[in-house]
Protein backbone atom coordinates (compact mmCIF):
# COMPACT_ATOMS: atom_id res chain seq x y z
CA UNK A 1 0.00 0.00 0.00
CA UNK A 2 1.65 3.63 -1.21
CA UNK A 3 0.54 5.44 2.20
CA UNK A 4 1.13 8.68 0.20
CA UNK A 5 -1.44 8.35 -2.19
CA UNK A 6 -4.18 7.79 0.65
CA UNK A 7 -5.92 10.96 1.84
CA UNK A 8 -4.96 11.48 5.95
CA UNK A 9 -8.81 12.07 7.18
CA UNK A 10 -11.31 10.66 4.56
CA UNK A 11 -13.32 13.58 3.45
CA UNK A 12 -16.60 14.54 1.64
CA UNK A 13 -18.37 12.18 -0.73
CA UNK A 14 -16.62 12.36 -3.79
CA UNK A 15 -18.74 12.08 -7.21
CA UNK A 16 -19.25 8.67 -7.65
CA UNK A 17 -18.52 7.30 -11.03
CA UNK A 18 -20.46 5.57 -13.57
CA UNK A 19 -19.31 3.12 -15.11
CA UNK A 20 -20.04 1.14 -18.37
CA UNK A 21 -23.40 -0.27 -18.47
CA UNK A 22 -24.60 -4.04 -19.19
CA UNK A 23 -24.37 -5.05 -22.51
CA UNK A 24 -27.89 -6.91 -22.72
CA UNK A 25 -27.51 -10.22 -24.57
CA UNK A 26 -30.24 -10.40 -27.03
CA UNK A 27 -32.16 -13.57 -26.46
CA UNK A 28 -33.25 -15.71 -29.79
CA UNK A 29 -36.61 -15.71 -29.28
CA UNK A 30 -37.53 -17.54 -32.83
CA UNK A 31 -35.28 -20.45 -31.39
CA UNK A 32 -37.83 -20.57 -28.51
CA UNK A 33 -41.31 -20.49 -30.19
CA UNK A 34 -39.82 -23.10 -32.89
CA UNK A 35 -39.45 -25.31 -30.41
CA UNK A 36 -41.59 -28.51 -31.41
CA UNK A 37 -39.79 -28.40 -34.41
CA UNK A 38 -36.67 -28.60 -33.18
CA UNK A 39 -34.92 -31.60 -32.11
CA UNK A 40 -34.27 -32.55 -28.43
CA UNK A 41 -30.56 -32.18 -28.80
CA UNK A 42 -30.94 -28.57 -30.54
CA UNK A 43 -33.41 -27.44 -27.40
CA UNK A 44 -31.38 -28.47 -25.03
CA UNK A 45 -28.10 -27.03 -26.07
CA UNK A 46 -30.24 -23.56 -26.86
CA UNK A 47 -31.26 -23.48 -23.45
CA UNK A 48 -27.92 -24.10 -22.08
CA UNK A 49 -26.24 -21.40 -24.70
CA UNK A 50 -29.70 -19.22 -22.91
CA UNK A 51 -28.18 -19.92 -19.18
CA UNK A 52 -24.87 -18.89 -19.95
CA UNK A 53 -25.98 -15.44 -21.65
CA UNK A 54 -28.35 -15.05 -18.61
CA UNK A 55 -25.23 -15.72 -15.89
CA UNK A 56 -23.13 -13.42 -17.95
CA UNK A 57 -25.30 -10.81 -17.89
CA UNK A 58 -25.73 -10.84 -14.25
CA UNK A 59 -21.85 -11.30 -13.99
CA UNK A 60 -21.98 -7.96 -15.58
CA UNK A 61 -24.06 -6.32 -13.74
CA UNK A 62 -22.72 -7.11 -10.52
CA UNK A 63 -19.22 -6.37 -11.97
CA UNK A 64 -21.01 -2.32 -13.17
CA UNK A 65 -22.57 -2.40 -9.27
CA UNK A 66 -19.74 -3.19 -7.57
CA UNK A 67 -17.30 -1.19 -10.11
CA UNK A 68 -19.37 2.09 -8.64
CA UNK A 69 -19.20 1.17 -5.71
CA UNK A 70 -15.26 0.64 -5.38
CA UNK A 71 -15.19 3.99 -6.96
CA UNK A 72 -16.77 6.08 -4.84
CA UNK A 73 -14.62 4.88 -1.98
CA UNK A 74 -11.32 4.97 -4.43
CA UNK A 75 -12.80 8.91 -4.64
CA UNK A 76 -13.15 9.17 -1.39
CA UNK A 77 -9.70 7.30 -0.67
CA UNK A 78 -7.27 8.16 -2.77
CA UNK A 79 -5.09 11.28 -2.14
CA UNK A 80 -5.66 12.69 -5.82
CA UNK A 81 -2.95 15.36 -5.68
CA UNK A 82 -0.37 12.81 -5.22
CA UNK A 83 -1.87 11.14 -8.02
CA UNK A 84 0.34 13.04 -10.16
CA UNK A 85 3.90 12.14 -9.35
CA UNK A 86 2.96 8.44 -9.21
CA UNK A 87 4.13 6.27 -12.09
CA UNK A 88 1.40 3.90 -13.85
CA UNK A 89 2.65 0.81 -12.09
CA UNK A 90 2.28 2.48 -8.43
CA UNK A 91 -0.85 3.62 -8.86
CA UNK A 92 -2.29 0.27 -10.47
CA UNK A 93 -0.96 -1.50 -7.57
CA UNK A 94 -2.41 1.05 -5.53
CA UNK A 95 -6.04 1.09 -6.41
CA UNK A 96 -5.58 -2.51 -6.60
CA UNK A 97 -5.05 -2.64 -2.78
CA UNK A 98 -7.75 -0.61 -2.39
CA UNK A 99 -10.25 -2.05 -4.41
CA UNK A 100 -9.35 -5.64 -2.45
CA UNK A 101 -10.14 -3.62 0.72
CA UNK A 102 -13.03 -2.70 -0.75
CA UNK A 103 -14.09 -6.40 -1.77
CA UNK A 104 -13.03 -7.65 1.56
CA UNK A 105 -15.22 -5.15 3.75
CA UNK A 106 -17.92 -6.22 1.07
CA UNK A 107 -17.67 -9.67 1.85
CA UNK A 108 -17.41 -9.95 -1.96
CA UNK A 109 -15.23 -12.96 -3.92
CA UNK A 110 -13.88 -12.21 -7.54
CA UNK A 111 -12.47 -14.67 -9.29
CA UNK A 112 -8.85 -13.50 -10.94
CA UNK A 113 -10.13 -12.80 -14.13
CA UNK A 114 -13.11 -10.64 -12.80
CA UNK A 115 -10.63 -9.07 -10.25
CA UNK A 116 -8.03 -8.03 -12.89
CA UNK A 117 -11.12 -6.70 -15.26
CA UNK A 118 -12.44 -4.62 -12.44
CA UNK A 119 -9.28 -3.44 -11.68
CA UNK A 120 -8.49 -2.39 -14.56
CA UNK A 121 -11.92 -0.71 -15.11
CA UNK A 122 -11.16 1.26 -11.99
CA UNK A 123 -7.95 2.68 -13.15
CA UNK A 124 -9.29 3.87 -16.65
CA UNK A 125 -11.79 5.45 -14.47
CA UNK A 126 -9.53 7.00 -12.10
CA UNK A 127 -6.76 7.78 -14.19
CA UNK A 128 -8.09 7.71 -17.75
CA UNK A 129 -10.76 8.10 -20.21
CA UNK A 130 -13.09 5.48 -18.49
CA UNK A 131 -15.05 3.70 -20.97
CA UNK A 132 -13.46 5.37 -24.24
CA UNK A 133 -9.53 3.69 -22.56
CA UNK A 134 -10.07 0.16 -24.00
CA UNK A 135 -11.08 1.82 -27.54
CA UNK A 136 -7.99 4.82 -27.65
CA UNK A 137 -5.80 1.27 -26.87
CA UNK A 138 -7.32 -0.70 -29.68
CA UNK A 139 -4.94 -0.24 -32.82
CA UNK A 140 -7.56 -1.54 -35.33
CA UNK A 141 -9.95 1.52 -34.49
CA UNK A 142 -9.13 4.70 -36.23
CA UNK A 143 -12.22 6.64 -35.09
CA UNK A 144 -14.28 6.88 -32.23
CA UNK A 145 -17.73 8.19 -32.55
CA UNK A 146 -19.97 8.62 -29.54
CA UNK A 147 -23.68 9.82 -30.02
CA UNK A 148 -24.51 10.28 -26.44
CA UNK A 149 -23.97 7.99 -23.64
CA UNK A 150 -25.35 4.68 -24.86
CA UNK A 151 -24.22 4.63 -28.91
CA UNK A 152 -20.43 4.51 -29.51
CA UNK A 153 -19.85 3.88 -32.82
CA UNK A 154 -16.38 2.65 -34.02
CA UNK A 155 -14.34 2.49 -37.71
CA UNK A 156 -12.31 -0.81 -37.97
CA UNK A 157 -10.88 -0.63 -41.90
CA UNK A 158 -13.23 1.87 -43.19
CA UNK A 159 -16.29 0.50 -41.62
CA UNK A 160 -18.79 1.66 -38.94
CA UNK A 161 -19.67 -0.26 -36.09
CA UNK A 162 -21.60 0.01 -33.14
CA UNK A 163 -19.63 -0.76 -30.38
CA UNK A 164 -20.64 -2.43 -26.72
CA UNK A 165 -19.16 -0.02 -25.12
CA UNK A 166 -21.28 2.41 -23.28
CA UNK A 167 -20.71 4.94 -20.64
CA UNK A 168 -23.90 4.94 -17.68
CA UNK A 169 -25.40 8.11 -18.12
CA UNK A 170 -25.23 11.57 -19.30
CA UNK A 171 -23.57 13.05 -16.32
CA UNK A 172 -20.71 10.06 -17.06
CA UNK A 173 -20.19 11.10 -20.43
CA UNK A 174 -19.72 14.71 -19.60
CA UNK A 175 -17.60 14.46 -17.19
CA UNK A 176 -15.08 12.36 -19.28
CA UNK A 177 -15.70 15.23 -21.41
CA UNK A 178 -14.71 17.99 -18.79
CA UNK A 179 -11.63 15.63 -18.04
CA UNK A 180 -10.44 15.82 -21.63
CA UNK A 181 -10.50 19.26 -22.25
CA UNK A 182 -9.53 20.67 -18.95
CA UNK A 183 -6.11 19.20 -19.70
CA UNK A 184 -6.04 21.30 -22.22
CA UNK A 185 -7.02 24.33 -20.61
CA UNK A 186 -10.15 24.30 -22.35
CA UNK A 187 -14.17 24.56 -20.93
CA UNK A 188 -17.26 23.55 -22.40
CA UNK A 189 -20.67 24.40 -20.81
CA UNK A 190 -23.75 25.70 -21.75
CA UNK A 191 -22.44 28.99 -23.48
CA UNK A 192 -19.55 27.82 -24.80
CA UNK A 193 -20.93 24.16 -25.82
CA UNK A 194 -18.30 22.65 -28.35
CA UNK A 195 -14.48 22.29 -28.15
CA UNK A 196 -11.27 20.97 -30.36
CA UNK A 197 -8.27 19.46 -28.05
CA UNK A 198 -5.77 16.40 -28.54
CA UNK A 199 -5.71 13.91 -26.27
CA UNK A 200 -2.48 12.88 -24.68
CA UNK A 201 -1.47 10.41 -27.15
CA UNK A 202 -2.31 13.00 -30.02
CA UNK A 203 -5.66 11.94 -31.05
CA UNK A 204 -7.56 14.82 -32.13
CA UNK A 205 -10.96 15.19 -30.41
CA UNK A 206 -13.93 17.36 -30.84
CA UNK A 207 -16.87 17.33 -29.05
CA UNK A 208 -20.68 19.17 -28.61
CA UNK A 209 -22.80 19.26 -25.54
CA UNK A 210 -26.69 19.42 -25.22
CA UNK A 211 -28.62 21.89 -25.70
CA UNK A 212 -26.57 22.18 -28.79
CA UNK A 213 -26.17 18.55 -29.13
CA UNK A 214 -30.12 17.40 -29.11
CA UNK A 215 -29.51 13.33 -27.59
CA UNK A 216 -26.76 13.36 -25.44
CA UNK A 217 -22.82 14.63 -26.10
CA UNK A 218 -21.54 13.98 -29.49
CA UNK A 219 -17.47 13.23 -29.55
CA UNK A 220 -15.21 12.62 -32.30
CA UNK A 221 -12.16 11.03 -32.12
CA UNK A 222 -9.82 10.42 -34.85
CA UNK A 223 -7.22 8.33 -33.24
CA UNK A 224 -3.81 9.42 -33.72
CA UNK A 225 -1.64 6.51 -35.64
CA UNK A 226 1.86 6.01 -34.53
CA UNK A 227 3.19 4.26 -37.80
CA UNK A 228 1.61 6.55 -40.32
CA UNK A 229 0.95 4.74 -43.87
CA UNK A 230 3.87 5.12 -46.27
CA UNK A 231 3.59 5.26 -49.84
CA UNK A 232 4.31 1.24 -50.31
CA UNK A 233 1.41 0.46 -48.02
CA UNK A 234 -0.78 2.86 -49.82
CA UNK A 235 0.09 1.17 -53.16
CA UNK A 236 -0.18 -1.96 -51.03
CA UNK A 237 -3.38 -0.82 -49.99
CA UNK A 238 -5.11 0.36 -53.45
CA UNK A 239 -5.08 3.59 -53.01
CA UNK A 240 -3.30 4.23 -55.91
CA UNK A 241 -0.64 2.71 -58.32
CA UNK A 242 3.33 2.05 -58.44
CA UNK A 243 2.94 4.30 -62.00
CA UNK A 244 0.90 7.00 -59.80
CA UNK A 245 3.84 6.94 -57.11
CA UNK A 246 6.58 7.08 -59.16
CA UNK A 247 4.76 10.56 -60.87
CA UNK A 248 3.96 11.80 -57.80
CA UNK A 249 7.32 11.26 -56.58
CA UNK A 250 8.56 13.37 -59.65
CA UNK A 251 6.06 16.06 -58.59
CA UNK A 252 7.00 16.48 -55.23
CA UNK A 253 10.63 16.42 -56.04
CA UNK A 254 10.30 18.67 -58.68
CA UNK A 255 8.89 21.11 -56.74
CA UNK A 256 5.46 21.67 -58.03
CA UNK A 257 2.27 22.96 -56.14
CA UNK A 258 0.21 20.46 -54.45
CA UNK A 259 -3.29 20.39 -53.16
CA UNK A 260 -4.27 17.24 -51.86
CA UNK A 261 -8.67 17.49 -52.02
CA UNK A 262 -10.91 15.08 -50.47
CA UNK A 263 -13.94 14.68 -48.27
CA UNK A 264 -14.01 14.07 -44.32
CA UNK A 265 -11.45 11.19 -43.43
CA UNK A 266 -10.94 10.47 -47.29
CA UNK A 267 -7.21 9.98 -46.41
CA UNK A 268 -6.09 13.54 -46.92
CA UNK A 269 -3.91 13.92 -44.06
CA UNK A 270 -2.79 10.85 -44.62
CA UNK A 271 -1.89 11.36 -48.44
CA UNK A 272 -0.32 14.90 -47.58
CA UNK A 273 2.05 12.74 -45.48
CA UNK A 274 2.50 10.30 -47.74
CA UNK A 275 3.85 12.91 -50.14
CA UNK A 276 5.82 14.51 -47.61
CA UNK A 277 8.72 11.33 -47.90
CA UNK A 278 9.38 13.02 -51.49
CA UNK A 279 10.76 15.82 -49.95
CA UNK A 280 14.58 16.12 -50.18
CA UNK A 281 15.92 16.03 -46.63
CA UNK A 282 18.13 19.38 -46.71
CA UNK A 283 15.43 21.35 -47.01
CA UNK A 284 13.96 23.25 -44.31
CA UNK A 285 10.08 22.25 -43.86
CA UNK A 286 7.48 24.33 -41.75
CA UNK A 287 4.10 22.76 -40.98
CA UNK A 288 1.14 24.93 -39.87
CA UNK A 289 -1.95 22.71 -38.82
CA UNK A 290 -4.76 23.28 -36.55
CA UNK A 291 -3.80 20.11 -34.81
CA UNK A 292 -0.19 18.82 -35.06
CA UNK A 293 -0.94 15.20 -37.12
CA UNK A 294 1.80 15.46 -39.79
CA UNK A 295 4.84 13.24 -39.05
CA UNK A 296 7.60 14.39 -41.40
CA UNK A 297 10.80 12.47 -41.45
CA UNK A 298 12.94 14.84 -42.54
CA UNK A 299 15.59 16.18 -40.38
CA UNK A 300 15.10 19.75 -40.93
CA UNK A 301 11.26 20.17 -39.71
CA UNK A 302 9.37 23.41 -38.03
CA UNK A 303 6.04 22.02 -36.90
CA UNK A 304 3.24 25.06 -35.67
CA UNK A 305 0.26 24.73 -34.28
CA UNK A 306 -2.18 26.96 -34.06
CA UNK A 307 -4.40 27.82 -31.06
CA UNK A 308 -7.86 28.78 -30.82
CA UNK A 309 -8.84 31.61 -27.86
CA UNK A 310 -8.96 30.66 -24.40
CA UNK A 311 -11.94 31.38 -22.14
CA UNK A 312 -11.47 35.22 -22.07
CA UNK A 313 -11.64 35.37 -25.49
CA UNK A 314 -7.72 35.88 -26.19
CA UNK A 315 -4.62 34.30 -26.68
CA UNK A 316 -5.88 32.65 -30.23
CA UNK A 317 -3.12 32.16 -33.15
CA UNK A 318 -4.41 31.37 -36.12
CA UNK A 319 -2.91 29.47 -38.85
CA UNK A 320 -2.74 32.80 -41.27
CA UNK A 321 -0.43 34.25 -37.82
CA UNK A 322 1.45 31.39 -38.12
CA UNK A 323 2.00 31.06 -41.72
CA UNK A 324 2.66 34.57 -42.38
CA UNK A 325 5.37 34.20 -39.21
CA UNK A 326 6.48 31.11 -41.20
CA UNK A 327 7.29 33.28 -44.57
CA UNK A 328 10.13 34.96 -41.62
CA UNK A 329 11.35 31.91 -41.28
CA UNK A 330 13.05 31.07 -44.53
CA UNK A 331 11.70 27.97 -45.09
CA UNK A 332 12.05 25.90 -48.87
CA UNK A 333 8.64 24.82 -48.34
CA UNK A 334 5.54 25.25 -45.71
CA UNK A 335 3.01 22.68 -45.56
CA UNK A 336 -0.66 24.13 -44.49
CA UNK A 337 -2.40 20.96 -43.04
CA UNK A 338 -5.75 21.98 -44.06
CA UNK A 339 -6.44 25.25 -45.31
CA UNK A 340 -10.35 26.34 -44.63
CA UNK A 341 -10.09 30.20 -44.05
CA UNK A 342 -7.92 33.19 -44.72
CA UNK A 343 -5.01 31.38 -44.75
CA UNK A 344 -5.76 31.08 -48.51
CA UNK A 345 -4.42 34.32 -49.19
CA UNK A 346 -0.93 33.93 -47.57
CA UNK A 347 -0.91 30.13 -48.77
CA UNK A 348 -1.50 31.63 -52.25
CA UNK A 349 0.63 33.84 -52.13
CA UNK A 350 3.22 31.68 -50.48
CA UNK A 351 3.04 29.43 -53.38
CA UNK A 352 3.32 32.48 -56.26
CA UNK A 353 6.19 33.49 -54.58
CA UNK A 354 9.22 30.84 -54.24
CA UNK A 355 8.17 28.53 -51.82
CA UNK A 356 6.95 26.48 -54.76
CA UNK A 357 6.87 22.78 -53.43
CA UNK A 358 4.15 23.79 -50.90
CA UNK A 359 1.15 21.28 -50.25
CA UNK A 360 -2.17 21.54 -48.34
CA UNK A 361 -5.29 20.00 -47.66
CA UNK A 362 -8.85 21.13 -48.76
CA UNK A 363 -12.34 20.12 -48.52
CA UNK A 364 -13.55 19.11 -51.85
CA UNK A 365 -15.09 16.56 -53.53
CA UNK A 366 -13.31 16.87 -56.95
CA UNK A 367 -10.61 18.91 -58.39
CA UNK A 368 -12.65 21.12 -60.10
CA UNK A 369 -14.64 21.39 -56.83
CA UNK A 370 -11.25 22.20 -55.05
CA UNK A 371 -10.58 25.84 -57.37
CA UNK A 372 -14.15 26.95 -56.58
CA UNK A 373 -13.18 25.82 -52.94
CA UNK A 374 -10.52 27.96 -53.44
CA UNK A 375 -11.91 30.97 -55.09
CA UNK A 376 -14.78 31.12 -52.40
CA UNK A 377 -11.94 31.24 -49.36
CA UNK A 378 -10.08 33.90 -51.15
CA UNK A 379 -13.61 35.91 -51.72
CA UNK A 380 -14.80 35.44 -48.09
CA UNK A 381 -11.08 36.80 -47.13
CA UNK A 382 -12.24 40.07 -47.93
CA UNK A 383 -10.09 40.30 -50.92
CA UNK A 384 -11.55 42.35 -53.50
CA UNK A 385 -10.87 41.03 -56.96
CA UNK A 386 -11.69 40.73 -60.20
CA UNK A 387 -12.54 37.01 -60.56
CA UNK A 388 -10.17 36.60 -63.43
CA UNK A 389 -7.66 37.94 -61.84
CA UNK A 390 -8.11 35.57 -58.57
CA UNK A 391 -8.33 32.72 -60.96
CA UNK A 392 -4.74 33.40 -62.43
CA UNK A 393 -3.33 33.95 -58.75
CA UNK A 394 -4.87 30.45 -58.30
CA UNK A 395 -3.80 28.46 -62.09
CA UNK A 396 -0.30 30.11 -60.71
CA UNK A 397 -0.07 29.21 -57.41
CA UNK A 398 -1.26 25.63 -57.91
CA UNK A 399 0.27 23.25 -60.26
CA UNK A 400 -1.39 19.75 -59.44
CA UNK A 401 -4.28 18.18 -57.32
CA UNK A 402 -5.05 15.33 -55.99
CA UNK A 403 -8.05 14.05 -55.07
CA UNK A 404 -8.61 11.50 -52.25
CA UNK A 405 -11.96 9.78 -51.34
CA UNK A 406 -13.46 7.31 -49.33
CA UNK A 407 -15.79 5.19 -51.49
CA UNK A 408 -18.88 3.27 -49.94
CA UNK A 409 -17.06 0.09 -49.66
CA UNK A 410 -14.97 1.84 -47.25
CA UNK A 411 -12.13 2.06 -49.05
CA UNK A 412 -9.80 5.04 -50.26
CA UNK A 413 -8.58 5.72 -53.25
CA UNK A 414 -6.80 8.17 -55.18
CA UNK A 415 -9.75 8.99 -57.57
CA UNK A 416 -8.21 11.61 -59.80
CA UNK A 417 -4.81 13.23 -60.75
CA UNK A 418 -5.25 16.44 -62.03
CA UNK A 419 -2.47 19.08 -63.45
CA UNK A 420 -3.81 22.85 -63.63
CA UNK A 421 -2.63 24.01 -67.23
CA UNK A 422 -2.93 28.24 -66.85
CA UNK A 423 -5.80 29.71 -68.05
CA UNK A 424 -8.28 29.76 -71.31
CA UNK A 425 -10.23 33.31 -71.16
CA UNK A 426 -12.21 33.53 -67.71
CA UNK A 427 -11.85 29.67 -66.62
CA UNK A 428 -8.78 27.93 -65.23
CA UNK A 429 -7.66 24.88 -67.62
CA UNK A 430 -7.16 21.41 -65.93
CA UNK A 431 -5.97 18.23 -67.51
CA UNK A 432 -6.96 14.89 -65.59
CA UNK A 433 -3.72 12.46 -66.01
CA UNK A 434 -4.62 9.35 -63.69
CA UNK A 435 -8.25 8.49 -62.73
CA UNK A 436 -9.66 5.37 -60.96
CA UNK A 437 -12.69 4.16 -62.92
CA UNK A 438 -15.53 2.22 -61.48
CA UNK A 439 -16.10 -0.77 -63.26
CA UNK A 440 -19.23 -2.11 -60.75
CA UNK A 441 -20.19 -3.81 -57.50
CA UNK A 442 -19.65 -7.22 -55.92
CA UNK A 443 -22.50 -8.44 -54.15
CA UNK A 444 -20.60 -8.41 -51.43
CA UNK A 445 -20.73 -4.34 -51.42
CA UNK A 446 -16.93 -4.09 -52.48
CA UNK A 447 -16.07 -2.17 -55.36
CA UNK A 448 -14.97 -2.91 -58.53
CA UNK A 449 -12.73 -0.90 -60.58
CA UNK A 450 -9.42 -0.07 -61.94
CA UNK A 451 -6.66 3.24 -62.30
CA UNK A 452 -6.26 4.51 -65.63
CA UNK A 453 -3.91 6.98 -67.29
CA UNK A 454 -6.03 9.13 -69.32
CA UNK A 455 -3.76 9.24 -72.31
CA UNK A 456 -2.68 13.08 -71.26
CA UNK A 457 1.48 13.24 -70.97
CA UNK A 458 1.99 15.37 -67.98
CA UNK A 459 2.70 19.13 -68.93
CA UNK A 460 5.14 19.36 -66.40
CA UNK A 461 7.14 15.96 -68.48
CA UNK A 462 10.05 18.46 -69.13
CA UNK A 463 10.65 19.81 -66.12
CA UNK A 464 10.54 16.49 -64.92
CA UNK A 465 13.22 15.64 -66.89
CA UNK A 466 15.09 18.21 -66.46
CA UNK A 467 15.33 17.32 -62.67
CA UNK A 468 16.36 13.49 -63.18
CA UNK A 469 13.08 12.11 -63.44
CA UNK A 470 12.94 10.35 -66.66
CA UNK A 471 9.45 8.75 -66.70
CA UNK A 472 8.85 6.05 -69.45
CA UNK A 473 5.94 7.28 -71.88
CA UNK A 474 3.87 4.37 -70.88
CA UNK A 475 3.23 4.89 -67.57
CA UNK A 476 0.53 7.72 -69.63
CA UNK A 477 -0.69 5.50 -71.89
CA UNK A 478 -4.55 3.81 -70.63
CA UNK A 479 -5.11 0.31 -70.94
CA UNK A 480 -8.30 -0.03 -73.24
N1 LIG B 1 -5.46 4.33 -48.29
C1 LIG B 1 -5.83 4.07 -47.06
N2 LIG B 1 -6.06 2.80 -46.68
C2 LIG B 1 -6.45 2.50 -45.44
N3 LIG B 1 -6.63 3.42 -44.47
C3 LIG B 1 -6.42 4.70 -44.77
C4 LIG B 1 -6.00 5.10 -46.08
N4 LIG B 1 -5.88 6.43 -46.09
C5 LIG B 1 -6.22 6.85 -44.85
N5 LIG B 1 -6.51 5.82 -44.05
C6 LIG B 1 -6.96 5.90 -42.65
O1 LIG B 1 -8.19 6.60 -42.65
C7 LIG B 1 -8.30 7.45 -41.53
C8 LIG B 1 -8.58 8.87 -41.98
O2 LIG B 1 -7.48 9.36 -42.70
P1 LIG B 1 -7.02 10.89 -42.67
O3 LIG B 1 -6.89 11.40 -41.29
O4 LIG B 1 -5.84 11.00 -43.55
O5 LIG B 1 -8.30 11.55 -43.37
P2 LIG B 1 -8.61 13.08 -43.61
O6 LIG B 1 -9.22 13.19 -44.97
O7 LIG B 1 -7.42 13.91 -43.34
O8 LIG B 1 -9.73 13.32 -42.51
P3 LIG B 1 -10.29 14.71 -41.93
O9 LIG B 1 -11.19 15.25 -42.98
O10 LIG B 1 -11.07 14.28 -40.73
O11 LIG B 1 -9.10 15.56 -41.64
C9 LIG B 1 -6.99 7.31 -40.78
O12 LIG B 1 -7.19 6.44 -39.70
C10 LIG B 1 -6.04 6.71 -41.79
O13 LIG B 1 -5.06 5.91 -41.18
MG1 LIG C 1 -7.11 15.50 -42.04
Amino acid sequence: MFSRFKKDSPSGAGTPLATTAPVTQPVDKAGFSARAAVPPAVQQRVAAEAVVADKEKKRKERLTELKVEIHKRLLEDLNLSALESASEQQLKSEIASLASEALDEMSVALNKEDRLALNQELYDEVMGLGPLEPLLKDETISDILVNGPKRIFVERAGKLQLSDVTFRDERHLLRIIDKIVSAVGRRVDESNPYCDARLADGSRFNCMIPPIAVDGSLVSIRKFKKDKLKIEDLVRFGAFTEEMAAYLQAAVSCRLNIIVSGGTGSGKTTTLNALSSFIDNHERVLTIEDTAELQLQQVHVGRMESRPANVEGKGAVTQRDCLRNALRMRPDRIIVGETRGEEVIDMLQAMNTGHDGSMTTIHANNPRDAVSRLENMVAMAGIDMPLKAMRSQIASAVNLIVQASRLQDGTRRMTSVTEITGMEGEVISMQEVFRFERLGVEPSGKIIGRFNATGIRSAYSDRFRQWGFDLPASIYEPIV
